[in-house]
């Protein structure tokens, strides 16, 4: 199990859960290596970050793949471009990971938010954790090769009379969305991965200016072992750990102020007490800089969220007397309004 140590003065503790083994972890976190304490800037910060992540070994790849996706859905259309990030990064503990540190998140906001912007009409950048839930596919089975087919024979399957329809729409909807150049899909594991692709879409967004718009679902690591630190090799079990863990400097900032000044961003707040939820969500607006953060409680997050904007707080629910209906219809559909009053607002678009 996990063994929490009480923080001497000027220390914080995290604990850490690691999956699928049973380990003595005790994790220190110098009061120096807080970003706060740190006195580094911002940019220093970001720098330290991005120098010492493994760099992505397909970036150009991911690029040119962007670049078209955006070129594609640009001219002579005009579409408006959603950026949706999803499921939860990871910090690896080893350079070759066994063990690592999670976010919870299933991805289900994510997966479920990019088919109502497609219907709301937006072109879709899901920068996504793999594994985790993928659009038009919450009616399947989590296994559904297992699960949704059977055999006719020894050299044929069908789809089982159970998910035929659902199978059906996934199948459809998913291989329209994708051919059709609306939906273009970008997994991630690692923290390290995730921001560099961030940056990457964020950078080729800007020639669409206020027609982009980022929905930054993703749970985000807070804390991360910077490379150069990692041991290459499986820690062994059995030993006190001691790790010592770097805050994540707030991407937020870096998003709105250098990667993509002129789109429009939305960020999340998770919160498990209601109490704090508002509050926290009223904070990271004003010092992100964010168009409106999206203020869920864990329990509830299903039924409704609150939109926090500078102007108002618009509590967003689903309607329970649909049986189907999810809470991000009515979310996407007043996200995708406010988006339309920003781009008219922004002037003329190049
Ligand atoms: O996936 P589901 O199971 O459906 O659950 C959805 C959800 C609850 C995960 C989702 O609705 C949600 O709230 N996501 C954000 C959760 C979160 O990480 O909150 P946070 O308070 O740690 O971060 C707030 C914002 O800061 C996030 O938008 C995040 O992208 C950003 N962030 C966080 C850490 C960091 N180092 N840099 C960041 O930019």
């Amino acid at each position: 199990g996990t063994r929490i140590r009480f923080p001497r003065f000027g220390e914080h503790l995290a604990s850490l859960s690691v999956p699928n083994h049973s380990l003595c972890l005790e994790t220190r976190m110098n009061a120096d290596s807080g970003l706060e304490a740190s006195g580094k800037t911002l940019e220093a910060q970001v720098k330290a970050f991005f120098d010492s992540a493994p760099p992505l070994h397909n970036s150009n790849e991911i690029t040119q793949n962007l670049n078209h996706f955006i070129q594609r859905n640009s001219s002579p259309l005009g579409r408006r471009i959603v950026c949706v990030t999803s499921g939860g990064t990871t910090a690896p503990l080893e350079q070759r990971c066994v063990r690592y540190v999670d976010n919870f998140s299933s991805g289900h906001r994510g997966a479920t938010s990019t088919e109502y912007f497609l219907k709301a009409g937006y072109a879709v950048i899901f920068l996504y954790r793999r594994r985790s839930f993928q659009p038009f596919c919450r009616s399947l089975p989590d296994d559904p090769l297992l699960e949704c087919f059977e055999p006719t024979n020894e050299l044929n399957i069908q789809v089982c009379e159970a998910y035929s329809e659902a199978v059906q729409r996934a199948v459809v909807e998913h291989h329209s969305a994708v051919a059709g150049g609306l939906l273009l899909k970008l997994p991630f594991n690692t923290i390290f991965e995730y921001l560099q692709m961030l940056q990457l879409i964020a950078l080729s967004m800007r020639s669409i200016s206020s027609r982009a718009m980022f929905y930054l679902a993703a749970a985000v690591s807070d804390y991360y072992v910077p490379w150069k630190d990692m041991v290459e090799h499986k820690i062994q079990s059995g030993h006190l750990l001691d790790v010592k863990l770097v805050q994540v400097p707030k991407m937020l900032s870096m998003l709105r102020r250098e990667w993509a000044p002129l789109a429009f961003c939305i960020s999340f707040k998770l919160e498990t007490d209601s109490n704090i939820l508002l509050y926290k969500a009223g904070t990271a607006l004003e010092k992100y800089k964010m168009h409106a953060v999206v203020a869920n409680e864990l329990s509830s997050r299903k039924e409704q969220v609150v939109v926090v904007t500078g102007a108002e707080n618009i509590i967003v629910q689903r309607d329970k007397n649909q049986p189907d209906n999810d809470v991000e219809d009515p979310l996407i559909k007043l996200l995708s309004e406010k988006h339309a009053a920003y781009i008219q607002d922004s002037g003329p678009q190049v």
